[in-house]
């Protein structure tokens, strides 16, 4: 409740609240740098180039920019993200509060005022430079619109900012723009970005040393599909990117990405590992990004497209396994696996491999990708159901001489067998799975 105390109150100022009225009518630019800490997490300060109240510039800084703001309102994730900032690290958290500026209803207006507030944060950091600060501890997150201005900002350091993580960057107006115009690889010593809406408000092409695409980056789970969804429909997608990267600072399930291509090669299971030395995991969404920052850095260019897929609510992660299938069919069969899994609790968690048909030839192994909800440790029982997705004609059988089950999140975990084991179309197989000889790797 901490940012929404009364404006009026001078002890604890707060983010700037404005209703339709004035984004209607539009407003004029006034950026307000807005100052918490672990000494203030709750009552905030206001700053600026002569007050610096509890800043500490021997800490990191993490500013936080919005973006364009229709209607006026608060962006109700700030909370969170300052609470969330100062719980991971003890740090100086500036909320960047340019509401008077962001607010109209004509988004053009707002997207032209980005160089401006980007020189009022030239300004306030040069003034932390004079008092000691050092650029590679200076963090900006910035969403939307915030992403660019993080942008122009690090470009007015020549990329000497330590980081800057783009939450689904602004497409419109900025999409195929040069990179002096955007947000681009260079504004920093490490960007990361995630994009969630890149058919709508967001940004498509990468834009970082690793840009993130969950679910795609096309249309989030759990987000509505038609404008009957009201407000929702129009930033769900997009407003998904600060709640993936808010799960990185207070859930317990962190979000693993797969470097890859494309969707589509993530989806069929061709990216599942990140075994390259010197790191041995794939890389996390979120705060901890920067842990990859080297190893992504030695890529030439040093730009990485990274998939994943997430759950529809919080805390959104879901978990890989491959399942390995081999088969004896004389013939090729064709179809999709739908996947159960039960532990002795009776928890179970279930995966559709179904966004295009799986082709089994016979003593050919087949890897597919699954995702569950749920992690379970310790599998009880597995069901297999294969299905060719056609209605009539005739049921076909799958022959399996070998599935496998591995858990990419947990490798150390032993690999779950079954031998000789027949499908029959569309219905429910339930077995018990042994542990994997230890050899067949
Ligand atoms: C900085 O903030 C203080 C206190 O809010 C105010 O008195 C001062 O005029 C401000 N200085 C500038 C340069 O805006
Ligand atoms: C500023 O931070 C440094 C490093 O964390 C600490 O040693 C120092 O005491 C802090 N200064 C103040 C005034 O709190
Ligand atoms: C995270 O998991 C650890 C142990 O696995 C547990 O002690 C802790 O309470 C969990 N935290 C949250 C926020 O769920
Ligand atoms: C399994 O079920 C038990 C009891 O319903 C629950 O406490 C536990 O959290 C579940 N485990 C998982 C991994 O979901």
């Amino acid at each position: 409740i901490f940012l929404l105390q009364n404006d009026t109150d001078e002890e604890c100022p707060t983010f700037t609240k404005l209703g339709f009225h004035n984004a209607v009518v539009g407003t004029g630019l006034n950026v307000k740098l807005i100052l918490y800490t672990r000494k203030n997490p709750t009552c905030a300060q206001a700053i600026n180039t002569t007050v610096f109240g509890n800043l500490n510039v021997t800490k990191k800084t993490t500013f936080v920019i919005h973006g364009f703001r229709p209607t006026g309102s608060r962006p109700i994730w700030m909370e969170d993200l300052v609470t969330g900032l100062l719980y991971v690290e003890d740090m100086n958290v500036i909320v960047v509060d340019w509401n008077r500026g962001a607010t109209t209803v004509i988004y053009v207006h707002a997207s032209e005022k980005t160089r401006d507030v980007a020189k009022v944060l030239k300004e306030f950091i040069d003034q932390m430079l004079v008092e000691g600060a050092s650029l590679t501890d200076i963090y900006m997150i910035g969403v939307s619109l915030g992403a660019h201005i993080s942008g122009f900002v690090g470009e007015m350091f020549d990329g000497k900012l330590g980081r800057i993580t783009g939450l689904d960057p602004a497409g419109p107006l900025f999409n195929s723009k040069p990179p002096q115009d955007r947000l681009d690889p260079g504004d920093a010593q490490f960007v990361d970005v995630i994009h969630s809406d890149t058919d709508a408000l967001g940004y498509k092409d990468p834009l970082g040393n690793i840009d993130f695409y969950p679910n795609g980056g096309l249309d989030q789970p759990g987000c509505p599909k038609t404008i009957f969804g009201g407000m929702q429909y129009f930033k769900c997608d997009h407003q998904r990117s600060v709640y993936l990267y808010l799960s990185s600072l207070r859930e317990n399930c962190s979000i693993t990405t797969y470097p890859c291509d494309s969707y589509q090669d993530y989806r069929d299971g061709k990216c599942v590992s990140c075994g390259t030395p010197p790191k041995d995991s794939c890389p996390l969404l979120g705060y901890y990004a920067d842990h990859w920052k080297d190893f992504l850095k030695e890529n030439y260019p040093p730009m990485t497209k990274a998939f994943f897929d997430t759950a529809e609510e919080k805390p959104y992660c879901i978990y890989h396994y491959l399942v390995d299938i081999i088969t004896w069919n004389k013939n090729v069969r064709r179809g999709s696996i739908t996947i159960k899994l039960k532990d002795k609790a009776g928890n179970t968690t279930e995966s559709k491999i179904d966004h295009r048909p799986a082709t089994f030839q016979k003593y050919h192994q087949v890897s597919l990708l699954a995702r569950f909800n749920q992690d379970l440790d310790k599998v009880a029982a597995i069901s297999l159901v294969f299905s060719t997705g056609t209605v009539i004609g005739p049921k076909y059988k799958l022959r399996i001489l070998r599935m496998k089950l591995r858990s990419l999140a947990h490798p150390e975990r032993p690999q779950l067998c079954r031998y000789d084991l027949v499908l029959k179309e569309n219905v429910e197989t339930v077995f018990r799975p042994i542990h994997c000889p230890k050899l067949q790797m």
